[in-house]
């Protein structure tokens, strides 16, 4: 299970996304460069079939752009900005880009199947075979809403780690994740009591609640020890780590 150490970590949801535009190269490079221990990232199918990172289904909150994903090809997509709010131009980054920088350093990476509105099918398959071609699969987590998918990967990749992610609270999550042979699950934080994190870590399954960047909630996961946060904000999160 990856996280199993004492400490715990710290994934920069969607990059470093509380100082640089989410889920960019810049957001990748500065969460590594604020000393996190990996990233959440979001990946979603072109018209053409290539994976690119970006959360909604639409380029039009995040880009310049407008449409869906699916309905455009990767190079109409590479010419957007996903820097909308000014300084320099930032492509969508194709979760090659991504692979090809995370082969110089050590990152953990949690990609998100982002495929509860729209199917993509066959974008498992494809995202494995690029962890593969990459040698990345003990560094990769995979999560989604989709827990269809989240078993499909299971079944064609077992060596590949798997966390569902919820937004409420469910009963004993420990035994609906094994149950699914994931080894970790992605709540969202403030619909996970203690003594749930503490028990479901306690039976072999790794906790890492979502999107955590408040003081009082990152001193709260602290102190129990969690798995690992999900924060905007890595700096913060490190800072406050160090308090605890
Ligand atoms: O993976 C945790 C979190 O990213 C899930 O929600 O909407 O930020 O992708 P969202
Ligand atoms: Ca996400």
């Amino acid at each position: 299970m990856l996280g199993s150490e004492e400490m715990t970590q710290i994934f920069a949801h969607r990059g470093y996304s509380a100082s640089f535009a989410e889920n960019t190269m810049s957001a990748f490079i500065g969460a590594e460069k604020a000393g996190a221990d990996g990233l959440e990232l979001d990946v979603q199918l072109t018209r053409d079939g290539e994976i690119v990172v970006i959360h909604d289904e639409k380029v039009d909150r995040t880009t310049n752009g407008h449409g869906f994903i699916k309905d455009l090809t990767y190079k109409e997509i590479r010419k957007l900005n996903a820097n909308k709010n000014g300084g320099k131009k930032e492509s969508i980054p194709s979760l090659i880009e991504v692979f090809e920088w995370l082969k110089t350093n050590n990152l953990l990476c949690n990609i998100e199947m982002k495929n509860g509105l729209f199917p993509y099918e066959g974008m498992e398959e494809k995202v494995i075979e690029l962890v593969r071609k990459y040698n990345l699969t003990d560094r990769i987590i995979f999560s989604s809403f989709n827990h269809y998918s989240i078993v499909h990967c299971y079944r064609i990749a077992p060596d590949i780690e798997t966390a569902p992610l919820f937004l409420e609270a469910i009963y004993m999550p420990w035994v609906y994740s094994q149950s699914i042979r994931a080894k970790g699950i992605h709540p969202k934080h403030s619909t996970i009591p203690d003594h749930i994190i503490t028990t479901t870590i306690q039976n072999g399954v790794a906790v890492r609640p979502y999107t955590v960047n408040r003081e009082a909630d990152l001193k709260r996961l602290f102190k129990l020890n969690c798995t690992a946060v999900i924060t905007d904000n890595p700096i913060k999160a490190i800072k406050i780590k160090k308090t605890i």
